[in-house]
């Protein structure tokens, strides 16, 4: 078997070494060196260029090298019927986790005041916040959201979620569906979104639906870029009704230099490196596919199509 590493752009050889490790009897090809398009049954894919999947007509398995499989769904290209996997993995939520708890109490803790007082030398004391009484809500209930909302509620947060369908977790107030997205946001101190990129997620910040969130809150954005229509989240920022934007995935990305994130003093810009795939520890997860694939198991971490996640 021939396994593609499809993943233009992004360095090949933390990937390529491992996945040689671990199948001895395989090959392991880099994108665009494919010597034999007949001999690939697995490809590894990342903003893969349109076109390219069709190339291989014994495909039997499509693995994202990350959580989102934006790239692959919306494919115009892609095999009917080749399943689509995607990484869920202990660094990855990690990360993620690190990423949401450090935003929230950033905020929680006046850490962006503090700093500017010192800056300013001033000694000024800011009242404390009630974490049982402050509300984090996660848009995105998945492997990622509701890893960070156990760890917010541990903390001691109160925590509430929306996903798609409802979730039963213990201490953790559920809403969903569309119509239960602007109950969840009227309850959030701090909202952030874990939500992947499909039709239905896209534009989801809105003026009309943060409007619903209480005056001052945090807007955290970890998930794609495209759930925050900008100009609406600017415009928020703007009046005060968001006190401030944690932004790491953005509409464009690399974020343009005349974005105004960049020097907006209530907007914290990272460059999507909230929870970064780290090949060492996600390949042993796709080689645990490629083995269940050889051995007729039940795939983990299936994608819908037709839910786009
Ligand atoms: P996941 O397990 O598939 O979870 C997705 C969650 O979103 C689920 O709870 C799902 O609801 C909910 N959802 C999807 N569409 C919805 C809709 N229309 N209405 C309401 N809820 C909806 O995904 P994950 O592994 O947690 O990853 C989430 C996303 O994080 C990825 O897709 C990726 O875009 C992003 N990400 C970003 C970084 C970064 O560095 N910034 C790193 C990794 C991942 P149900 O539970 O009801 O299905
Ligand atoms: C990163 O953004 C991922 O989807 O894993």
């Amino acid at each position: 078997m021939a396994i593609l590493y499809l993943c233009p752009g992004r360095e090949s050889e933390t990937w390529v070494t491992p996945l040689e490790r671990l199948l001895p009897n395989d090959e392991v090809w880099v994108w665009p060196e494919v010597p034999d398009p007949a001999k690939v049954e697995v490809v590894l894919a990342w903003k893969q260029p349109w076109d390219e999947l069709k190339r291989y007509p014994n495909l039997k398995l499509i693995s994202s090298i990350g959580a989102g499989v934006e790239h692959l769904v919306e494919d115009p290209t892609l095999p009917e019927g080749v399943p689509i996997v995607r990484i869920v993995e202990d660094r990855l939520t990690i990360g993620m986790v690190e990423y949401v708890v450090l935003h929230v109490l950033k905020r929680h803790r006046w850490v962006q005041e503090m700093e500017a007082n010192q800056r300013a030398k001033l000694w000024k004391w800011l009242p404390p916040q009630d974490t049982p009484t402050t509300t984090v809500g996660i848009l995105g209930m998945g492997a990622l959201g509701g890893a960070a909302a156990a760890v917010l509620k541990q903390i001691g947060f109160r925590v509430v979620g929306w996903s798609r369908s409802p979730k039963a977790v213990a201490g953790i107030e559920s809403f969903h569906g569309p119509d239960g997205l602007k109950p969840f946001l009227s309850v959030c101190a701090h909202v952030a979104s874990l939500l992947p990129n499909t039709p239905e997620t896209r534009g989801i910040l809105n003026a009309e639906t943060l409007a619903a969130l209480p005056r001052g809150a945090h807007v955290i954005n970890a998930g794609r870029g495209s759930a925050i229509v900008d100009a609406d989240l600017l415009a928020a920022l703007e009046t005060g009704h968001v006190s401030w934007a944690s932004l790491d995935v953005f509409n464009t990305e690399p974020l343009p230099a005349d974005s105004p994130y960049w020097t907006h003093p209530r907007v914290t810009v990272t460059p999507h490196n909230a929870a970064d795939s780290i090949a060492d520890y996600v390949v042993p997860t796709i080689v645990e596919n490629i083995e269940r694939l050889r051995a007729g198991k039940p795939l983990q971490n299936l994608v819908d199509r037709t839910r786009g996640y």
